[in-house]
């Protein structure tokens, strides 16, 4: 029996994965760290807290586990986020993370002075406030100091793989978010990296997900107990690696993720993609491309609506108490971080609508959950406009764990939503991705297919459906009626 370390580096925790070679999953362990918020619509962390999370993981996940069978490791991470090193390879500050903001000004000067056709032609995408090309933009104008020490520019979860094997790399479909990276061709945009003043000698080196970047360092091996010829393989973003680990690969399957950000996640044998919209077109961890929209609060709004309004953690019984679906007259954006998919907007803010003194603490918590939904369904609705009729899709990430929540979803969008049977979809996949370099397979796909397992099928109900379809139109005006509003607050 050989055992696979899978490494989910998130936004509220990390949590890894003991999985053997038979795809069960033995333990897993994960630890909670800190995002600030130093500015509104901000948001940083330190990468050393990353780090320090997964060394107090490790011992515990392999606590009755023995370390000398372990023969790979992969990591799945939080994507688009800007950490840089410099010569002597330290941070130089907090990470600039995924669904930070600040970067309005130079998103705008991308998209509009450079031109979404050129990026769109360098890069295969538009730009967003998230992505790491803007980062990059701000940082020169704001803190010459610290884009001056430069020498790596790395993603959060390859940062971690520098400490575990010493090597400078990343895979390709995180590499996609960075804005810099040729999507089409899997090479770095020579034009990019120009407008953005930097050298491809900053850059990391490129792999395949699945490839094997090193080995676990001695000293880390022998601290951890861990077989010192384990290898580490580069890793996916963490929507990819979540894709594999509920098979969505091959073309025109769906995965739809409702972690602290919600994205819908199609896979592509080929390249496909449009400027005119504001859906990425990335490399997937299978070697292919997929086509994806995100939502930047999704589990985050119930989350935020539980813990800090309601003040309650008890989320079951909130559920609970709501009698009755596709009637309620309360109405939620969900855009507490500013939105990316497809509205991309960072002057857009969380909002209800159509409170009366009627309106109960059960009418606002669905409206929280249907509001998530149909940002969800926007983001689908685009993804068909590329004539891919999505009719089923995985679900998974901590809000598929809430019945309510999946049934609200499956007749919002009107498709059906099966469960995986192992629920931590990124971990997961980043275990599998470990196996294909470790050489247990000898494709990816041969894994995929060998360990899905669907746990449950949620079935689209014709009245509910019917009578969402009526609430999304009525939500869909919402927006571009307050568009012009949200900016003119922010002045
Ligand atoms: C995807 C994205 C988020 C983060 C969350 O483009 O920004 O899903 O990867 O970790």
């Amino acid at each position: 029996m050989k055992y696979y370390i899978g490494i989910d580096l998130g936004t509220s925790s990390v949590k890894l994965m003991l999985v053997n070679s038979d795809g069960n999953v033995k333990n897993t362990v994960t630890k909670e760290y800190p995002v600030f918020y130093p500015h509104s619509g901000w948001s940083e962390q330190n990468p050393s807290d990353w780090w320090n999370a997964i060394c107090q993981a490790i011992p515990e996940l392999l606590r009755d586990y023995d370390g000398q069978l372990v023969s790979g490791i992969g990591i799945a991470g939080q994507m688009h986020g800007l950490v840089i090193l410099d010569r002597d390879d330290n941070v130089i500050r907090p990470a600039i993370l995924w669904n930070d903001g600040r970067t309005e000004a130079e998103t705008a000067y991308l998209n509009n002075t450079v031109g979404k056709d050129k990026l769109f032609e360098y890069t295969g995408n538009i730009a967003f406030a998230g992505f790491t090309a803007p980062k990059l933009l701000w940082l020169h104008k704001n803190e010459p100091e610290s884009f001056a020490k430069i020498s790596k520019i790395m993603l959060p979860k390859d940062y971690i793989n520098y400490i575990l094997t010493g090597t400078h790399c990343t895979d390709y479909s995180d590499a996609s978010g960075m804005l810099l990276l040729d999507v089409k061709n899997k090479r770095w945009s020579p034009q990019m990296l120009d407008i953005c003043g930097i050298s491809e000698s900053q850059m990391p080196r490129l792999y395949e997900s699945f490839e094997v970047i090193g080995k676990f360092k001695a000293e880390l091996a022998e601290k951890f107990g861990i077989n010192k010829n384990a290898v580490v393989v580069a890793g996916a973003g963490d929507n990819a690696a979540a894709a594999i680990g509920t098979a969505t690969v091959g073309n025109g399957k769906c995965n739809i993720s409702l972690g602290t950000s919600g994205t819908v996640f199609v896979s592509n044998d080929s390249f496909s993609g449009d400027e005119t919209q504001a859906i990425h077109s990335f490399c997937h961890a299978d070697g292919g491309y997929h086509l994806m929209g995100c939502i930047l609060s999704a589990a985050s709004c119930n989350k935020w609506f539980c813990d800090e309004i309601l003040n309650t953690k008890n989320y079951k019984a909130e559920e609970e108490a709501i009698s009755e679906l596709g009637k309620n007259e309360v109405f939620f954006l969900p855009y507490l971080m500013g939105e990316r998919s497809p509205i991309n907007d960072v002057n857009a803010t969380g909002m209800f609508i159509g409170l009366r003194p009627n309106t109960s603490r059960a009418d606002m918590y669905s409206a929280v959950l249907e509001g998530v939904a149909f940002a969800i369904k926007d983001n689908l609705e685009i993804i068909r406009q590329f004539g891919i009729d999505v009719k089923s899709s995985c679900l998974c990430g901590g809000g598929a764990k809430s019945k309510l929540w999946r049934k609200i979803l499956a007749n919002v969008l009107d498709i059906e939503l099966n469960v995986p049977m192992t629920e931590q979809g990124p971990g997961y996949g980043s275990a599998i991705l470990a196996m294909v370099g470790a050489g247990q397979f000898d494709n990816l796909r041969s894994a995929t297919d060998r360990f899905f397992e669907i746990k449950e099928t949620v079935r689209p109900d014709r009245a509910l459906v019917a009578l969402y379809a009526d609430r999304y139109e009525k939500y869909r005006r919402i927006y571009p009626a307050v568009k012009e509003l949200y900016k003119k607050i922010k002045e």
